[in-house]
């Protein structure tokens, strides 16, 4: 019997999509649904948009805005399961019984948490100054979205490589106590994507305000990617390749052809404008039959809403059963 492998990865709803949430979480994903013997779980993140997030507007519209953007992209919401995290309440349920097996040691190392507390520490305050639990219980919540599922594959980015290898952990552990329940997920990180960097050159990400937005209109489009940092060579002059966002982004939308004609350009003295304007044509091609869908989608509300309704159905019933059997195994039992 063919083995059915299951994917599953999320998209945290604090902001409007952008180039790196494309190349590093959409686009390889829809590539995974397309895939033989692959069923596909994949869903908006809004639980995890509450822990940053206090606009109530925010999160709401970038739940619209990602899910048309998943949907523009090409997802089939008929092959795929398709949800928002927050309409399947087994998440939170399992986040607890995780929570509980959970080393709260392991949860200090997490990246981010100890980087708000390396942060804290510089600044001469105390180490948990406006850190919130939902920063802390982060990885616990996303454990939980990945083993409610028994995913075995999650195509997410280099940085969420830390989250997975502690969603095994609590797997482990929580099958080493109740018996065998959880699937143990791995990580697919696509290399050559692995990090989208951004206008500055660090990861592209809303939290450093140097993305480029999926679905801006050309002409802001164009002025951002005209904006990419680069060195001061000029013209003529040999370029590093290695190194250089603008090249990474360019390799992230262009086939590995294009990229070794790119290469050769940087090396020949390709001048930066005109880098940029063949970058900008590249992404340009790729964006522009999803912007006119993705402009539809996010003008009709309902009918994505009614998309994520029916989606939030059957992830459910996968999710009820399953959660049942986890409260038995754990004791949260009737009497007789
Ligand atoms: N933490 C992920 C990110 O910021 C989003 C996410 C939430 C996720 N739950 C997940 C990704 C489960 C994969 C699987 O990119």
């Amino acid at each position: 019997m063919p083995t059915i492998q299951r994917v599953l990865t999320g998209i945290t709803t604090s902001g409007t999509p952008h180039l790196g949430n494309y190349v590093g979480a959409i686009r390889p994903a829809i590539a995974a649904s397309r895939q033989p013997g692959v069923e596909s779980f994949y869903f908006l993140a809004d639980y995890h948009a509450l822990i940053q997030a206090a606009d109530p507007a925010h999160v709401q519209r970038s739940t619209l805005e990602v899910a048309a953007a998943w949907l523009a992209a090409g997802l089939d919401a008929e092959k795929v399961l398709f949800y928002r995290q927050s309409d399947i309440p087994q998440v939170l349920e399992l986040a607890w019984l995780l929570a509980c097996v959970a080393g709260k040691g392991l949860l200090n190392r997490a990246h981010a948490y100890k980087a708000a507390v390396e942060k804290n520490n510089a600044a001469g305050a105390d180490p948990d100054a406006g850190i919130n639990m939902g920063l802390f219980m982060y990885p616990v919540l996303m454990a939980a979205d990945i083993l409610l599922f028994k995913a075995n594959r999650v195509p997410v980015g280099r940085d969420q490589m830390q989250h997975i290898e502690m969603a095994r952990d609590m797997a482990a552990r929580f099958n080493h106590i109740y018996g065998r329940q959880f699937v143990l997920p791995d990580a697919a990180i696509d290399e050559s994507v692995a990090t989208l960097p951004g206008l500055d050159g660090r990861k592209m990400s809303k939290s450093y305000g140097n993305s480029i937005p999926l679905f801006a209109p050309v002409a802001e489009l164009k002025n951002l990617i005209f904006s990419i940092v680069t060195d001061s060579r000029l013209p003529g002059e040999p370029k590093q390749s290695e190194g250089s966002a603008l090249f990474e982004i360019y390799q992230a939308f262009a086939t590995p052809e294009e990229t070794t004609r790119m290469r050769a350009a940087f090396a020949a003295g390709i001048a930066w404008g005109e880098a940029k304007e063949v970058l900008f044509e590249r992404i340009e091609a790729q964006v522009a039959p999803m912007r006119s869908r993705y402009q539809s989608l996010v003008a009709d509300p309902a009918g994505i809403e009614q998309r994520l309704q029916v989606g939030a159905a059957r992830a459910r019933e996968i999710a009820r059963p399953f959660l049942k059997r986890l409260r038995q195994a754990v004791g949260l039992r009737r009497l007789y």
